[in-house]
Protein backbone atom coordinates (compact mmCIF):
# COMPACT_ATOMS: atom_id res chain seq x y z
CA UNK A 1 0.00 0.00 0.00
CA UNK A 2 1.06 3.64 -0.89
CA UNK A 3 -0.42 5.33 1.51
CA UNK A 4 -2.45 5.07 4.61
CA UNK A 5 -3.98 7.63 6.63
CA UNK A 6 -5.99 6.55 10.04
CA UNK A 7 -8.15 8.78 12.11
CA UNK A 8 -6.58 12.22 11.13
CA UNK A 9 -7.79 15.13 13.25
CA UNK A 10 -6.83 18.74 11.94
CA UNK A 11 -7.66 21.58 13.71
CA UNK A 12 -6.75 25.30 13.18
CA UNK A 13 -6.89 26.79 16.32
CA UNK A 14 -10.65 25.67 18.08
CA UNK A 15 -11.79 25.70 14.18
CA UNK A 16 -11.83 21.34 13.44
CA UNK A 17 -11.20 21.06 9.66
CA UNK A 18 -10.99 17.26 9.46
CA UNK A 19 -12.51 14.75 11.01
CA UNK A 20 -11.52 11.30 11.48
CA UNK A 21 -10.13 11.17 8.01
CA UNK A 22 -9.54 7.45 7.16
CA UNK A 23 -8.28 5.99 3.88
CA UNK A 24 -5.63 3.77 2.16
CA UNK A 25 -4.44 3.92 -1.87
CA UNK A 26 -2.62 0.95 -3.44
CA UNK A 27 0.68 1.92 -5.56
CA UNK A 28 -0.15 3.99 -9.37
CA UNK A 29 -3.72 4.48 -7.67
CA UNK A 30 -5.24 8.08 -8.58
CA UNK A 31 -7.44 9.55 -5.91
CA UNK A 32 -9.40 12.56 -6.76
CA UNK A 33 -10.79 14.33 -3.51
CA UNK A 34 -14.01 16.16 -4.07
CA UNK A 35 -16.19 18.46 -2.04
CA UNK A 36 -17.85 22.10 -1.89
CA UNK A 37 -15.27 24.90 -0.41
CA UNK A 38 -13.66 24.70 3.20
CA UNK A 39 -14.85 20.88 2.88
CA UNK A 40 -11.05 20.28 3.72
CA UNK A 41 -9.68 19.60 0.17
CA UNK A 42 -6.56 21.40 0.48
CA UNK A 43 -5.91 20.68 4.25
CA UNK A 44 -5.62 17.12 3.22
CA UNK A 45 -3.25 16.99 0.47
CA UNK A 46 -1.02 19.27 2.58
CA UNK A 47 -1.20 16.91 5.67
CA UNK A 48 -0.03 14.22 3.05
CA UNK A 49 3.12 15.88 2.80
CA UNK A 50 3.73 17.48 6.39
CA UNK A 51 3.19 21.18 4.99
CA UNK A 52 0.31 20.91 7.64
CA UNK A 53 1.04 18.44 10.64
CA UNK A 54 -2.49 16.80 11.65
CA UNK A 55 -3.65 17.36 15.23
CA UNK A 56 -4.27 13.35 15.40
CA UNK A 57 -3.91 10.39 13.45
CA UNK A 58 -1.17 8.22 11.48
CA UNK A 59 -0.16 8.51 8.38
CA UNK A 60 2.21 6.20 6.42
CA UNK A 61 2.92 7.35 2.83
CA UNK A 62 5.81 5.87 0.21
CA UNK A 63 7.53 3.94 3.23
CA UNK A 64 7.43 7.00 5.72
CA UNK A 65 5.32 6.34 8.72
CA UNK A 66 4.18 9.29 10.81
CA UNK A 67 2.38 9.61 14.18
CA UNK A 68 0.70 13.17 14.71
CA UNK A 69 -0.29 12.79 18.85
CA UNK A 70 3.90 12.69 18.79
CA UNK A 71 6.35 14.64 17.80
CA UNK A 72 7.58 14.08 14.01
CA UNK A 73 10.80 13.33 13.23
CA UNK A 74 12.52 16.14 10.83
CA UNK A 75 14.53 13.70 8.98
CA UNK A 76 11.43 11.93 7.73
CA UNK A 77 10.11 14.42 7.56
CA UNK A 78 12.67 15.58 4.78
CA UNK A 79 12.86 12.09 3.63
CA UNK A 80 9.10 12.46 2.54
CA UNK A 81 8.86 15.03 0.89
CA UNK A 82 11.86 13.91 -1.25
CA UNK A 83 9.76 11.21 -2.21
CA UNK A 84 6.28 13.19 -2.36
CA UNK A 85 6.00 15.93 -4.87
CA UNK A 86 3.43 18.04 -5.21
CA UNK A 87 2.34 20.77 -7.78
CA UNK A 88 0.41 23.64 -7.53
CA UNK A 89 -2.81 25.49 -9.22
CA UNK A 90 -0.04 28.42 -8.83
CA UNK A 91 3.18 26.92 -10.67
CA UNK A 92 5.15 28.26 -8.26
CA UNK A 93 8.36 28.39 -10.50
CA UNK A 94 11.03 30.78 -10.01
CA UNK A 95 11.04 33.51 -12.02
CA UNK A 96 14.48 34.49 -11.98
CA UNK A 97 15.57 30.68 -13.60
CA UNK A 98 14.85 29.39 -17.16
CA UNK A 99 12.86 26.03 -17.46
CA UNK A 100 15.54 24.45 -17.81
CA UNK A 101 17.14 25.54 -14.31
CA UNK A 102 13.68 25.34 -12.34
CA UNK A 103 14.08 21.57 -13.06
CA UNK A 104 17.89 21.27 -11.83
CA UNK A 105 17.64 23.63 -8.89
CA UNK A 106 16.38 20.63 -6.28
CA UNK A 107 18.02 17.59 -7.57
CA UNK A 108 21.52 19.52 -7.32
CA UNK A 109 21.15 21.78 -4.27
CA UNK A 110 18.46 19.84 -2.03
CA UNK A 111 19.43 15.92 -3.51
CA UNK A 112 23.28 16.42 -4.37
CA UNK A 113 22.55 15.06 -7.63
CA UNK A 114 25.65 16.08 -10.54
CA UNK A 115 24.47 18.94 -12.26
CA UNK A 116 25.51 17.41 -16.02
CA UNK A 117 23.45 14.25 -14.99
CA UNK A 118 20.48 16.34 -14.07
CA UNK A 119 20.61 18.44 -17.38
CA UNK A 120 20.24 15.15 -19.08
CA UNK A 121 17.31 13.99 -16.97
CA UNK A 122 15.80 17.30 -17.04
CA UNK A 123 15.87 17.23 -21.38
CA UNK A 124 14.60 13.85 -21.46
CA UNK A 125 11.58 15.30 -19.40
CA UNK A 126 10.54 17.87 -20.91
CA UNK A 127 10.75 16.07 -24.06
CA UNK A 128 8.79 13.21 -22.42
CA UNK A 129 6.16 16.35 -21.59
CA UNK A 130 6.72 17.91 -25.08
CA UNK A 131 8.28 20.87 -23.80
CA UNK A 132 12.27 20.16 -24.78
CA UNK A 133 12.15 23.52 -26.64
CA UNK A 134 11.18 25.63 -23.89
CA UNK A 135 14.11 24.24 -21.80
CA UNK A 136 15.72 28.30 -22.07
CA UNK A 137 12.21 30.19 -21.81
CA UNK A 138 11.53 32.00 -18.97
CA UNK A 139 8.85 30.78 -16.87
CA UNK A 140 6.94 34.56 -17.79
CA UNK A 141 7.53 33.87 -21.54
CA UNK A 142 5.24 30.56 -21.50
CA UNK A 143 1.59 29.95 -21.42
CA UNK A 144 -0.23 28.68 -18.77
CA UNK A 145 -0.51 25.22 -19.70
CA UNK A 146 2.93 25.11 -20.06
CA UNK A 147 4.04 26.81 -16.91
CA UNK A 148 1.68 23.95 -15.72
CA UNK A 149 3.45 21.10 -16.98
CA UNK A 150 7.32 23.14 -16.25
CA UNK A 151 5.76 22.52 -12.44
CA UNK A 152 4.70 18.93 -13.23
CA UNK A 153 8.16 18.20 -14.99
CA UNK A 154 10.03 19.93 -12.17
CA UNK A 155 7.93 17.71 -8.96
CA UNK A 156 8.96 14.38 -11.79
CA UNK A 157 12.78 15.36 -11.20
CA UNK A 158 12.79 13.91 -7.67
CA UNK A 159 11.10 10.64 -9.28
CA UNK A 160 8.41 10.54 -6.67
CA UNK A 161 6.57 7.66 -5.30
CA UNK A 162 3.47 10.32 -4.84
CA UNK A 163 2.60 13.01 -6.85
CA UNK A 164 -0.19 15.63 -5.08
CA UNK A 165 -2.20 18.25 -6.83
CA UNK A 166 -4.13 20.67 -5.83
CA UNK A 167 -6.27 22.11 -8.66
CA UNK A 168 -3.41 21.80 -11.24
CA UNK A 169 -6.22 22.50 -14.16
CA UNK A 170 -8.37 25.51 -12.67
CA UNK A 171 -6.51 28.06 -14.74
CA UNK A 172 -6.38 26.00 -17.80
CA UNK A 173 -8.37 25.88 -20.77
CA UNK A 174 -10.40 22.52 -21.81
CA UNK A 175 -7.81 21.45 -24.31
CA UNK A 176 -5.00 22.20 -22.31
CA UNK A 177 -6.36 20.13 -19.38
CA UNK A 178 -6.88 17.59 -21.62
CA UNK A 179 -2.84 17.12 -21.79
CA UNK A 180 -2.92 17.29 -18.33
CA UNK A 181 -5.43 14.55 -17.73
CA UNK A 182 -3.00 12.61 -20.43
CA UNK A 183 0.22 13.35 -18.16
CA UNK A 184 -1.27 11.76 -15.06
CA UNK A 185 -2.54 8.85 -16.97
CA UNK A 186 0.44 7.72 -18.09
CA UNK A 187 2.64 8.96 -14.93
CA UNK A 188 -0.24 6.19 -13.16
CA UNK A 189 1.14 3.75 -15.77
CA UNK A 190 4.48 3.86 -14.38
CA UNK A 191 3.10 3.37 -10.60
CA UNK A 192 3.30 6.87 -9.07
CA UNK A 193 0.46 7.09 -7.01
CA UNK A 194 -1.63 10.42 -7.28
CA UNK A 195 -3.92 12.39 -5.08
CA UNK A 196 -5.50 15.15 -6.91
CA UNK A 197 -7.88 18.26 -5.74
CA UNK A 198 -10.00 19.57 -8.12
CA UNK A 199 -13.46 21.15 -8.72
CA UNK A 200 -13.92 20.01 -12.05
CA UNK A 201 -16.07 17.06 -12.21
CA UNK A 202 -15.20 15.96 -15.88
CA UNK A 203 -12.08 16.35 -15.60
CA UNK A 204 -11.87 14.27 -12.08
CA UNK A 205 -14.07 11.24 -13.75
CA UNK A 206 -11.47 11.13 -16.96
CA UNK A 207 -8.33 10.82 -14.06
CA UNK A 208 -9.82 9.44 -10.90
CA UNK A 209 -9.03 5.19 -10.08
CA UNK A 210 -10.44 5.93 -6.58
CA UNK A 211 -12.67 9.05 -5.45
CA UNK A 212 -12.79 10.97 -1.55
CA UNK A 213 -16.08 12.63 -1.10
CA UNK A 214 -15.84 15.63 1.84
CA UNK A 215 -18.10 18.07 3.13
CA UNK A 216 -17.08 20.06 6.27
CA UNK A 217 -13.88 18.19 6.41
CA UNK A 218 -15.79 14.56 7.26
CA UNK A 219 -15.42 11.60 4.83
CA UNK A 220 -18.98 11.32 3.20
CA UNK A 221 -17.98 9.57 0.13
CA UNK A 222 -15.12 6.51 -0.87
CA UNK A 223 -15.22 4.58 -3.32
CA UNK A 224 -14.02 3.30 -6.95
CA UNK A 225 -14.49 5.01 -10.19
CA UNK A 226 -17.77 3.56 -10.41
CA UNK A 227 -19.05 5.87 -7.59
CA UNK A 228 -19.37 8.33 -10.25
CA UNK A 229 -21.95 6.59 -11.91
CA UNK A 230 -23.03 4.71 -8.83
CA UNK A 231 -22.24 7.14 -5.88
CA UNK A 232 -23.41 5.55 -2.46
CA UNK A 233 -24.65 8.46 -0.80
CA UNK A 234 -27.13 11.12 -1.44
CA UNK A 235 -24.72 13.76 -0.79
CA UNK A 236 -22.34 12.36 -3.59
CA UNK A 237 -24.93 12.56 -5.98
CA UNK A 238 -26.07 15.84 -5.51
CA UNK A 239 -22.72 17.04 -5.76
CA UNK A 240 -22.46 15.36 -9.16
CA UNK A 241 -25.07 17.32 -10.01
CA UNK A 242 -23.49 20.37 -10.22
N1 LIG B 1 -4.04 28.35 7.66
C1 LIG B 1 -5.31 28.31 8.06
N2 LIG B 1 -5.70 28.86 9.24
C2 LIG B 1 -6.97 28.78 9.67
N3 LIG B 1 -7.97 28.18 8.98
C3 LIG B 1 -7.66 27.63 7.82
C4 LIG B 1 -6.32 27.65 7.28
N4 LIG B 1 -6.32 27.00 6.08
C5 LIG B 1 -7.59 26.60 5.89
N5 LIG B 1 -8.40 26.96 6.91
C6 LIG B 1 -9.84 26.65 7.05
O1 LIG B 1 -9.97 25.26 6.95
C7 LIG B 1 -11.15 24.91 6.23
C8 LIG B 1 -10.78 24.00 5.07
O2 LIG B 1 -9.98 24.74 4.15
P1 LIG B 1 -9.35 24.08 2.86
O3 LIG B 1 -8.48 25.10 2.25
O4 LIG B 1 -8.74 22.79 3.23
O5 LIG B 1 -10.65 23.82 1.98
P2 LIG B 1 -10.81 23.35 0.48
O6 LIG B 1 -11.72 22.19 0.49
O7 LIG B 1 -9.46 23.17 -0.13
O8 LIG B 1 -11.56 24.59 -0.19
P3 LIG B 1 -11.43 25.24 -1.65
O9 LIG B 1 -12.20 24.33 -2.54
O10 LIG B 1 -12.08 26.58 -1.50
O11 LIG B 1 -9.98 25.31 -2.01
C9 LIG B 1 -11.78 26.23 5.81
O12 LIG B 1 -12.81 26.51 6.70
C10 LIG B 1 -10.65 27.22 5.93
O13 LIG B 1 -11.13 28.49 6.24
MG1 LIG C 1 -8.41 24.13 -1.68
Amino acid sequence: MSIQVKSINKFYGNTQVLHEVDFTCEKGDTLVLLGPSGAGKSSLLRVLNLLETATSGQLHIADEHFDFTESINEKSGLQLRRKVGMVFQQYNLWPHLTVLENLIEAPVKVAGMNKAAAIEEAMTTLQTLQLADKADAWPLQLSGGQQQRVAIARALMMKPEVLLFDEPTAALDPEITNQVVKIIKDLSGTGITQVVVTHEVDFAKKIASHVLYLEKGRMVEFGTHEAFTRPATPQFAEYLTH
